[in-house]
Order: structure tokens, then sequence, then C-alpha cells
């Protein structure tokens, strides 16, 4: 299964951080935040993985990271994302890497407590298809929300004002083979971008849509408060189960 970090983006809301590097590399507790992504997926056995980066400072992933020695890989892969057409866009600029076989794609600032390796599992049994991984938040608003019936999800709303439920899709998707199709019949949302709401809801259609809810802690950090709210999680984290025992 091929890996895939997507750290492009202006990251905006974070300004003025943002006005001279990346989010992606803006610390959280004693790490870059692209660092928590990679990790989650070399925790889970995805060792063949690309970064979709874009911007002024994409040069730097390359610096900081190098060939991933540190997670423990010999080897990167990088590409660059021109412009700013969301989550589906940029995954689209991975299907040279990725075409013909599953993939795990997350977020850049999405930050996990536990080890995925069961939810890998799980999509390795699935025959076809997709699976996302759900958490319940107090603040469901932010994020696309899961309308679930039973044991299955019918439906995904990017940030509805009255989420119908307390389920937000976390940024770690699992995807066959057939996501570059579906990401080809996408039509721009209303803010422009192509969305990766609407490949859910492109499987959940087709009825090959999974979920799995996503055990221990969960944030973003696209915003000051979730930012901060990542760096306090980690942190308490490190001194629950100091750096070297982990
Ligand atoms: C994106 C997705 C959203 C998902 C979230 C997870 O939102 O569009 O569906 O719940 O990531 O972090 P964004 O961070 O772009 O606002």
């Amino acid at each position: 299964m091929k890996g895939v970090v997507l750290a492009g983006g202006t990251g905006s809301r974070l300004s003025p951080l943002t006005k001279i590097t990346n989010k992606h590399l803006l610390p959280v507790y004693d790490k870059p935040m692209i660092y928590y992504p990679i990790q989650t997926l070399v925790g889970a056995g995805i060792r063949d993985i690309l970064i979709v980066t874009g911007g002024r400072n994409a040069g730097d992933f390359l610096r900081l990271l190098g060939n991933g020695k540190e997670f423990g890989l010999s080897h990167l892969n990088y590409t660059y994302q021109e412009g700013e057409g969301g989550i589906a866009e940029a995954l689209s600029l991975a299907r040279h890497f990725a075409e013909g076989h599953r993939l795990c794609v997350i977020l850049g600032d999405n930050i996990i407590q536990s080890n995925i390796t069961p939810v890998v599992e799980a999509f390795r049994q699935q025959e076809r298809g997709a699976r996302i991984l759900l958490k319940a938040v107090p603040d469901a608003e932010r994020f696309g929300v899961a309308e679930l019936h039973g044991n299955r999800v019918i439906n995904i709303e990017e940030k509805p004002r009255q989420p119908r439920s307390s389920y937000a899709v976390t940024g770690i998707y699992f995807y066959d083979e057939s996501v570059w199709q579906k990401i080809d019949r996408l039509e721009p949302s209303e803010r422009g971008e192509l969305e990766i709401t609407d490949v859910n809801n492109f499987y959940i259609r087709e009825g090959s849509m999974e979920f799995s809810f996503l055990e221990g802690w969960w944030t973003d950090a696209g915003t000051f408060e979730s930012l901060l709210r990542a760096n306090n999680l980690v942190a308490e984290s490190r001194v629950a189960a100091p750096a070297e025992a982990q």
C-alpha cells in the first residue's frame, strides 16, 4: 500500500505564521508538524510515501526530510502542487506515483495518538472501495461530518452549519485503485476547490465506503486554536510516555 501526505496549501488561517513558511513546517511541541503524519504512516508499516507540497517553501521539505532517514526510510518521494485547488486536486498529483495500488492518504496537519495498523489491516481485508476514520468531536461543524445509519455511513457533509452527527471525518483516508476515476468526475465546489468529501460521497453512493472509529485523541492544526491544542496534546503524551520510550 502506498502512502500520500498532503502538505500544500497557503495556510492562510495561520497567517502571519505562514507568511514565510509552509504550515506543515511549523513546530508542534518538539517536531515540525509534518513529522507526525509521516510517523503515522511509517508506524502502520506504510513505507512507500509521497509528499505533495507547494508554495514558496517547497524546497525546505527536502532540506528537512531528505530521504526520510529519521523515520527509518531510505527514500521519500516529492511532488509539487501549483496554486490552491483543494485536497482532491492535491491528491490527483499522486496519480503517477500510486496508480494501480491501494493508498492511504493523510492530511499533513492531522495528528493522532494511536497506531492505525488495525485499520490498515481492515482495509486490506476489504475487497474494494474506501475506508474513512471517524472521531466524535464537540465542534463537528468545522469538519466533514458523517451521517451514519446502523453500521453504514450514508452521507458526508462538508462543514455543515447544523451537523447531523458529532462524527468528524478525520484526514486519514484509504482508497482503492478507482479513486482516480472518481477524481476525474469531480466538479469544483462553491469555494472553487475539488473536495475530498465529494470523492468520499462517490464511494458512499456506490456502496463501497467502510469506516472505523479512530482510537485515542485526534486533532488538526490549521487554526490557532487547533495548533495550540496539537502542541498541548503532544506535550502531554510525551510526559505520559517519554519520546525515548516510544
Ligand atoms: C479537511 C476536509 C474535512 C476534514 C478535515 C480533517 O478540512 O475538507 O472534510 O474533516 O480536513 O482535518 P480543512 O482542514 O481543509 O478545513
